[in-house]
C-alpha cells in the first residue's frame, strides 16, 4: 500500500476552511450543553482547572499528532494507520486503532444526534413563548412532554440525521466546506450576542466568573478528574479519528502547529464564554448550577420565561445549539463514509445513506432511554448514559493514549519531523516530549487513579 499524496475525496481550499471545518467539529454540544453542566456538578472552578490543564498539555499535543497521521496516511483512519504503520515496518494491527476510532464516531453520533434534536424540538417553542413565566415544574414538564415520547424524539433525532446527511453526501467542499462556512459565522454571532445580555445581568456576572474560577480544589473527585480529561477529548473531538480525516484534507504546506493551537484556543473561549452566557442566568433566578445534563432544558428555560426579550434570547440559544451540534455531527460521520467508500468502493451517496441509517437505528437505545426503556441500566447506568461514559470517558482517552503513543513512538522521529514541517529545533522537541511521555503519562494516571489503583 503506497501512501497517496493527496486524498480521493479533495482537499480544503484554504488553511482557515480547515480551521472552521475543524473548529465546527469541536464546538458542539460539548461547549454549550454539556460543559456547563458538567462544571455545575463537579463544583465549578477547580475542575475548570484541570480541564484547561487537559486541553493544553494533552489536547493540543494529541491534536497535532492526529493532524500529522491523517495528512500523511490520507485515508480513513484504518487504512492511514495500517499504510503508515507499513512504511514505518510496524505491526499491522495498528488499523484497530483506526477501527476503534470509526466505531466510537457510530456510537456518540447515535446519542449526540438526539440531543441535537431535543435542542431543535425547543427552539420553536422558545421563539412562540412557550416559557413565558414558566416554573420550575412548568419547565420540567415541557421537557418531559417531549422526551416521554419517543414518537417526538425519534422525529427530531430523523431531523437531525436528515440535515448532517445532507452535508455529508455534498462532499468535503461543496458539502463540509461550505456549510461550516455559513454556520460558524453566525454561530460566533449568536453566542457574542447572548454573552453580552449575560454580562448586562449585573451581579450574578461576577458570581459566574467566581464559580469558573475560584479553584477550590476540596471539591474535585476522582471521577471529576477523569471527567474533565474525557471532556477534554471529547471537545476537542479528539481520539476517534474525526480531525484526522479533517487533517487528511489539509494542504500539505499548513503549519499543524498553528492550526492546532487556533482550534483549541476558539473551541475553549466557546466553552467559557457559553458558561458566561449560562450560569448568571442561573444565578440570578436562583437555580441551581449542578441540576446535570437537564441544565440546559429545564433550568434554563425558567431563566428564558422571566426575563425581557427571553422569548428572543432563548430562541437564539436553541438555536446557537443546533448549529454547534449540526457542525459537529458532520464530523462525526464523515471517517465513516470515508471508510465505506474506500473499502467498500461506493459512492458517496451510498456510504452516508448506509452510515445514517445504522446511526439513526442505533439512536433508539438514546431515544428510549427518556421514556420506555429508563429501566434498562447496566452498571447503574440507562443506555443514554452508559453510551455518554463509555465513548466519553474510556474509549476517547484510550484512543488517544494510543495515538500519542503512534504518533511519538511508532512513527521514527524523521517522519513526525517532516510532516509537522516546524523543524527539529525545542518547539518540535516540545510536541514530541510531550507526546512520548506526557499525554501518554496523564491519561494512564488518570485512568489508574479511577480504577481505584492509586489508592
Ligand atoms: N467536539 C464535539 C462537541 O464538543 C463532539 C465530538 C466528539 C465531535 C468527537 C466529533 C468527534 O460537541
Amino acid at each position: 500500500m503506497e501512501r497517496p499524496v493527496k486524498s480521493i475525496h479533495g482537499e480544503w481550499t484554504s488553511r482557515w476552511a480547515f480551521i472552521l471545518a475543524a473548529t465546527g467539529s469541536a464546538v458542539g454540544l460539548g461547549n454549550i450543553w454539556k460543559f456547563p453542566y458538567i462544571t455545575g456538578e463537579n463544583g465549578g472552578g477547580a475542575f475548570v482547572i484541570v480541564y484547561l490543564a487537559c486541553i493544553a498539555i494533552i489536547g493540543i499535543p494529541l491534536m497535532m499528532s492526529e493532524i500529522l497521521i491523517g495528512r500523511r496516511g490520507r485515508q480513513n483512519p484504518i487504512n492511514t494507520l495500517a499504510t503508515i504503520a507499513k512504511e514505518e515496518n510496524r505491526s499491522p494491527h495498528w488499523r484497530w486503532l483506526g477501527a476503534m476510532g470509526v466505531l466510537t464516531g457510530f456510537l456518540i453520533l447515535s446519542y449526540y444526534s438526539v440531543i441535537a434534536g431535543q435542542a431543535m424540538a425547543y427552539v420553536p417553542r422558545a421563539f412562540a413563548g412557550v416559557f413565558e413565566g414558566v416554573t420550575a415544574d412548568g419547565a420540567i414538564s415541557i421537557h418531559k412532554a417531549i422526551v416521554s415520547d419517543p414518537e417526538r424524539l425519534l422525529a427530531w433525532h430523523t431531523l437531525f440525521m436528515l440535515m448532517t446527511m445532507a452535508v455529508v453526501v455534498r462532499g468535503v467542499q461543496k458539502g463540509l466546506e461550505k456549510s461550516v462556512r455559513i454556520i460558524m459565522p453566525l454561530l460566533f454571532i449568536i453566542l457574542l450576542m447572548l454573552v453580552a445580555y449575560g454580562f448586562n445581568t449585573g451581579a450574578p456576572f461576577h458570581q459566574s466568573v467566581d464559580f469558573l474560577f475560584a479553584t477550590d480544589f476540596s471539591k474535585l473527585t476522582h471521577t471529576g478528574v477523569l471527567t474533565a480529561m474525557g471532556h477534554a477529548f471529547f471537545t476537542l473531538s479528539l481520539g476517534m479519528g474525526a480531525i484526522m480525516v479533517y487533517g487528511s484534507y489539509l494542504p500539505q504546506k499548513t503549519s499543524i502547529l498553528k492550526v492546532s493551537v487556533t482550534i483549541a484556543l476558539m473551541d475553549t473561549t466557546v466553552a467559557l464564554l457559553a458558561g458566561l452566557a449560562i450560569f448568571p442566568l442561573v444565578f440570578a433566578n436562583g437555580l441551581e448550577p449542578g441540576a446535570g445534563p437537564s441544565l440546559i432544558f429545564e433550568t434554563l428555560p425558567i431563566a428564558f420565561g422571566h426575563m425581557a426579550g427571553g422569548q428572543w434570547f432563548g430562541g437564539f440559544f436553541f438555536m446557537l445549539l443546533v448549529f454547534a451540534a449540526w457542525s459537529s455531527g458532520i464530523s462525526l460521520v464523515e471517517p465513516i463514509v470515508v471508510w465505506l467508500v474506500e473499502i467498500r468502493d461506493i459512492t458517496r451517496l451510498r456510504a452516508t445513506v448506509y452510515a445514517g441509517s445504522i446511526i439513526w437505528l442505533l439512536g433508539l437505545l438514546t431515544i428510549f432511554s427518556f421514556n420506555i426503556g429508563m429501566t434498562w441500566t447496566l452498571f447503574g447506568m440507562t443506555m443514554f448514559e452508559l453510551l455518554d461514559y463509555l465513548t466519553a470517558n474510556i474509549m476517547l482517552p484510550l484512543g488517544g493514549l494510543l495515538i500519542a503513543i503512534f504518533a511519538g513512538w511508532t512513527m521514527k522521529r524523521s517522519s513526525t519531523v517532516d510532516e509537522l514541517g516546524m523543524g527539529d529545533g525545542w518547539l518540535y522537541s516540545v510536541w514530541r516530549t510531550l507526546a512520548r511521555y506526557i499525554t501518554p503519562f496523564a491519561i494512564v494516571i488518570i485512568f489508574a487513579n479511577l480504577i481505584g489503583v492509586l489508592n
